[in-house]
């Protein structure tokens, strides 16, 4: 009796064992290890080979927030992630960061190409789109609370995204960029430099600005990310032209009359920059005597984003 318990109580230890060896094993496979950066290559369709990058915190929220954080030119998933407060303030509030990755030499974002500036185009947009939708299953993500935020090109990358794939974000900060569509080449080449633009020489309505906006997802007609716009006074790279050029864009697409901003606020959120407030949809931050680019306010971020 004493031996069969024994033989009993082995068999469903051994039993146990390997089912949790089991459970752990396809955990492993499917979710990237929490606490440190990881590369994901399956995460969908892929056609221009943007790379993927994550950081799931080892405080993983159980329906976590997800944000996007797109690096600048020169830049790479790696180095935003050690640039960048996002990592740690993930540990901090739960959510996930993802760090896509420029697959061209300099290491710019495709924001000029035709395929690039339309939803479900094949372009980087696309693939950035493909990494959340793959993450929103996979960690069972809050649908409401996805962002996406970048530096420069990644700011540029930050308006496209808000542009092509409104339904997906709730929000977007945009660190010294130019608006969705303002790179645009006109020989339809990817990854292509404009200088009309980045001179602020692409100078528009604000209804113009949102109907190039509006045309990346035909059609739709639902919620739209709020957007909160930084921009330097003395940026060199991204005039400051397109500091005006961008709240413009989403002031039309918001439709706040540009003109006519709910308020102003002066040496906010620090001395030398003032936000201006056109709506819930919408805050323009302009510093000056900032130049390129404006540094990352990470805990203004977990503000706007609703973390904090
Ligand atoms: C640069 O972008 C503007 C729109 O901002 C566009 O009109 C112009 O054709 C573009 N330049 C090139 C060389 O494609």
């Amino acid at each position: 009796m004493l031996l069969l318990s024994l033989l009993l109580t082995c068999v469903l230890y051994a039993l146990s064992c390997s089912a949790r060896a089991l459970l752990v094993g396809s955990r492993d496979a499917v979710y990237p290890r929490a606490g440190s950066l990881q590369q994901v290559t399956n995460f969908g369709s892929n056609p221009t080979n943007v790379g993927m990058y994550i950081y799931v915190p080892t405080n993983l929220a159980s329906k976590p927030g997800i944000i996007v954080a797109i690096h600048y030119c020169t830049g790479t998933a790696s180095a935003y992630y050690s640039d960048s407060p996002y990592a740690t303030l993930a540990e901090q509030y739960g959510f996930i960061v993802i760090y896509p990755q420029s697959p061209y030499s300099g290491t710019c974002w495709d924001v000029s190409s035709q395929a690039t500036l339309t939803h479900n185009g094949g372009g980087n947009s696309n693939s950035i789109a493909n990494m959340v939708t793959w993450t929103i299953a996979q960690y069972n993500a809050d649908t409401s609370k996805v962002f996406v935020t970048g530096s420069s090109s990644g700011a540029m990358m930050t308006n496209v995204m808000a542009a092509t794939y409104p339904a997906l974000f709730n929000a977007a900060t945009v660190y010294s960029g130019v608006p969705a569509g303002c790179f645009y080449s006109a020989t339809n080449t990817p990854d292509a430099w404009n200088s009309t633009c980045a001179q602020g020489q692409s100078i528009t309505t604000p209804a113009h600005w949102a109907a190039i906006a509006e045309a990346m997802d035909p059609g739709y007609r639902g919620a739209r990310p709020r957007m909160q716009i930084y921009h330097g006074s003395v940026d060199t790279t991204l005039y400051p032209q397109n500091y005006y050029e961008t709240v413009k864009q989403w002031a039309g697409v918001w439709g706040y009359d540009y003109d006519a901003p709910q308020k102003t606020e002066a040496s906010t959120p620090e001395a030398n920059y003032v936000t201006t407030i056109w709506g819930k949809g919408l805050q323009g931050i302009y510093a000056t005597g900032v130049g390129h680019t404006v540094p990352i306010h990470g805990e203004g971020d977990m503000e706007w984003f609703g973390f904090a």
